[in-house]
């Protein structure tokens, strides 16, 4: 290919994976498959790779994220950032908007409400239709540059629609949807890491990486709400701007209301309360705008605020109780956490006797002391946690807590990290240690044991049956006798769920071995690239960080458990009693089935796993849950909630000879 040639490829390339782009992300309505896409992108790699001078800005290739920078960049805001006074009630809402009124001279007032977007604003230049820069709010005059992390924004166009406005400024607001963040502290938990507090720090956190990569694993979100720099085009109102958003496919919020009275905002605001859980994101207002601009100027601005627009505050879900004690949890990685024991109280619905303390840092640094009465917090979805202490309540009796020296469970001194953050016990025979170890081991998403519970695995272990997960092969009816409460029928069943965990795939068992840093996720992409658990093993730290998504972190851990001696010998414990360590090569058999996101439900003819390797192995994917997503619902007998809900969705249901005869 020439260089001419490779330009008109390139830009060919480019033009192409904009529209698949804006057609999956904006239009919800996708033409190829993930595959499809992959290969274009790939291709533009390659000719970017060997001629960089055709590496443009709005590259659809930077969204996977580029080279480490050295640091950010200052960038000097156009018009100031500036935030917004808040209400917290009716009243001075209402107050706001006589305000409003006065200042205007007159009875009507034009407003937008929208909610209020709890993430990290930003603001955004395109010039000549191309994404030229981002930056972060800083001290409102002037910010971080982050562009490199906002092009990982899937969503966020890198190029404008030719017929539209080419050149200006849009503000908004970058947030980490409820259900990423979700996803994310659950494998976390998993690798054994330490969970994220909330989606916004977990924003603000993947903004400030200098490492593009990293942002773009974040999987971070955009909505637009406000121009700065506007002044060569036609727009004269809030109305004027949401045209604008949707002709240049930038997000605006998913509700908006109009009203021209107090009675009207009331009204909004009450009706956003009722629906912003269901949004993806958090909110923690809503944010009352005047539409006209001519009417905006009018108003002015305040050193600190604009006068014609103000933020309602929702309240919180708090709750006071009572801290009755602090719990230590021993984890599976050793990591011992704090958890509060509270007096029983209801907040948003639900009662709550349990929160989250992070660690010890937090209980020092709110001085939160056994006695005391703590306000508790229900943020979305996230876990309660306790969020201030009510120090004027204090009798003088209430008892303030030091980290533990020693693990609470074997008595041993105990480790903390670098950070000095995380306690852990560093016994790896602690029984807590084992006990957690063995049920993550036999949990569903590893190895997926079913039956043995965390009270049989606590018996297993404390009458030293089962001493690490090897010892679960070992096992037989005589010295399952001596469980107590259980009948010879469960430990049938015991007996071959454990056998047949012994066919489970290799990732499987790579991710149930615990091993620190090392999710589901990253057990089944070292399974990918190695092929066995042997190749694993053999691999030194520089051979692990070429498999995708092992990194600096991730690498040394891996490598550091497959040289400790015990594990070794674990390993052949485990080898010697039949378990799987090579992956099963799937071969691809055809491409019918490209494009194509299968749900398997019901019983079959043969075993889900068999099926799902049938449908990867013709090009298609498969998923757990039903969803917009999903193609096909292939529904055996005894097919449940999934098939009601394929139903409700509209989502089209096969039966298996209809499946079989899609791939004849
Ligand atoms: S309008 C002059 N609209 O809230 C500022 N802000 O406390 C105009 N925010 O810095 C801001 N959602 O980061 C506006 N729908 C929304 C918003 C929103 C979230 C943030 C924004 C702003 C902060 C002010």
């Amino acid at each position: 290919m020439t260089h001419v040639e490779a330009a008109a490829r390139a830009e060919f390339l480019r033009t192409e994976l904009h529209r698949h782009n804006r057609l999956y992300y904006v239009e919800g309505k996708p033409v190829i498959s993930d595959k499809e896409f992959d290969m274009l992108l790939r291709e533009l790699q390659d000719i970017e790779a060997q001629s960089p001078d055709l590496l443009t800005d709005d590259s659809p290739t930077q969204r996977v994220g580029g080279a480490p920078i050295e640091g950010f960049t200052q960038i000097k805001h156009s018009v100031p950032m500036m935030s917004l006074d808040n209400t917290y009630s009716e009243e001075e809402l209402t107050a706001f908007f006589t305000r409003l009124q006065k200042g205007l001279g007159r009875e009507k007032i034009d407003c937008v409400i929208e909610p209020k977007v709890d993430g990290v604003a930003i603001t955004i230049r395109y010039e000549n239709g191309v994404l030229k820069h981002g930056a972060t709010r800083g001290d409102g005059q002037t910010g971080d540059e982050v562009t490199n992390n906002l092009k990982t924004i899937q969503r966020l166009p890198l190029r404008l629609p030719k017929d539209g406005p080419q050149t200006f400024e849009v503000r908004g607001e970058v947030f980490m949807p409820k259900a990423v963040f979700n996803k994310l502290n659950k494998e976390r938990e998993e690798a054994g890491e330490q969970l994220f507090a909330n989606p916004r720090n977990t924003t603000t956190g993947a903004l400030k990486q200098l490492d593009s990569k990293i942002t773009a694993k974040r999987n971070l979100d955009i909505v637009f709400y406000g121009l700065a720099d506007a002044t060569d085009i036609d727009v004269q109102s809030q109305a004027d701007m949401y045209a604008l958003l949707d002709h240049t496919c930038l997000r605006k919020a998913d509700l908006i209301w109009r009203a021209d009275s107090a009675e009207g905002l009331l009204t909004a605001i009450r009706e956003l309360d009722e629906k912003r859980r269901s949004l993806p994101y958090e909110t923690d207002g809503a944010v009352i705008k005047v539409n006209a601009f001519a009417d905006q100027r009018e108003l002015g601005v305040t050193s600190k605020a604009p006068r014609w627009a103000i933020a309602y505050k929702y309240q919180p879900e708090q709750a006071e109780t009572k801290l009755i004690a602090v719990d230590i949890q021993v984890g599976r990685t050793g990591a011992l956490t704090p958890v509060a024991r509270l007096e029983p109280v209801l907040v948003s619905g639900s009662t709550v006797s349990n929160a989250t303390l992070h660690n010890y840092e937090e209980i020092e640094r709110k001085d939160i002391r056994v006695g005391d009465i703590v306000i508790i917090e229900k943020a979305g979805e996230i876990i309660p946690a306790v969020v201030s202490v009510k120090k004027e309540l204090r009798s003088g009796d209430e008892v303030p807590l030091s980290p533990p020296t020693h693990c609470p469970i074997c008595g041993t001194g105990v480790h903390r990290d670098e950070e000095q953050v995380v306690i852990r016990c560093p016994n790896p025979h602690c029984p807590e240690v084992v006990k957690r170890r063995i049920e993550h081991f036999v949990s569903r998403g590893a190895m997926d044991i079913s039956g043995l519970g965390e009270s049989v695995v606590a018996q297993l272990v404390e009458i030293k049956l089962v001493r690490d997960v090897a010892d679960l092969y070992a096992l037989n009816e005589l010295l399952l006798a001596r469980l107590e409460r259980v009948g010879t029928k469960s430990i049938d069943n015991y007996l071959k769920a454990v056998e047949a965990s012994k066919q489970q795939d290799p990732w499987r068992l790579v991710f149930g071995l615990g091993i620190l840093h090392v999710g589901a996720g990253g057990a089944r992409k070292l399974l990918e690239h190695f092929g066995s658990i042997d190749a694993i093993a053999a691999a030194c730290i520089e051979d692990l960080t070429q498999c995708p998504d092992i990194g600096a972190i991730v690498a040394p851990s891996v490598n550091g458990w497959f040289h400790d001696e015990e594990n070794i010998a674990l390993l052949n414990c485990l080898r010697t009693a039949g378990l799987n360590f090579a992956q099963k090569v799937i071969e691809a058999a055809s491409n019918k089935l490209a494009g194509t996101t299968w749900v398997i439900t019901g019983t079959l003819s043969e075993d889900r796993e068999t099926i799902a390797d049938t449908i990867r192995a013709n090009g298609g994917k498969v998923s757990s849950g039903v969803s917009g997503k999903t193609t096909y619902l292939l529904a055996g007998e005894d097919a449940g909630s999934k098939l009601d809900k394929a139903t409700k969705l509209g989502v089209k249901t096969l039966i298996e000879p209809e499946f079989r005869a899609m791939l004849a």
